[in-house]
């Protein structure tokens, strides 16, 4: 089975009690149930990390790049400003799908900028942990 990481930057572990009007009242096991029960229907193997670590969260895109592992990622607060990641992801050998539980264009200013969106295949936001799930099927439909 092909396998699909799915990579979860800083706070994210925190998801049910970060702010639930924000995120929702789902938990980061939560998640990772979604994602690994949407990879057993769509034929994939979904591995699913989570980091508070900007070296961390660079080394496992590297390893994805290695493999030509395609990837889900959200970045979390990196998503604004890290170029590290964002020349991390440029390296990418297979489709890297950008996801966003809110939807960052409609909250502060800040979040409008995505240093990341152009160099991955695309973006997904704002449909709660659901926005996973339509990363998953983009990738099984077109990797
Ligand atoms: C987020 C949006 C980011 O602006 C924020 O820093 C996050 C979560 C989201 O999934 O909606 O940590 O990536």
């Amino acid at each position: 089975m092909r396998t699909v990481f799915v990579f979860n930057g800083p706070n994210l572990s925190r998801l049910g009690t970060r702010e639930p009007d924000v995120y929702g009242a789902e938990t980061f096991e939560d998640l990772e149930a979604l994602c690994r029960r949407t990879g057993r229907d769509l034929g994939l193997t979904v591995d699913v990390r989570q980091t508070d670590d900007e070296a961390e969260l660079v080394s496992w895109l590297h390893e994805a790049a290695d493999g030509a592992v395609p990837v889900v990622l959200n970045p979390a607060a990196f998503t604004h400003y890290s170029y590290a990641l964002r020349d991390a992801i440029a390296q990418r050998t297979a489709p890297l799908i950008e996801v966003h539980i809110s939807n960052p264009a409609a909250r502060e200013e800040f979040r409008h900028t995505s240093v990341v969106a152009a160099v991955a295949s695309g973006t997904i936001a704002g449909f709660g942990l659901r926005s996973y799930e339509l990363a998953l099927r983009a990738i099984a439909e077109t990797a």
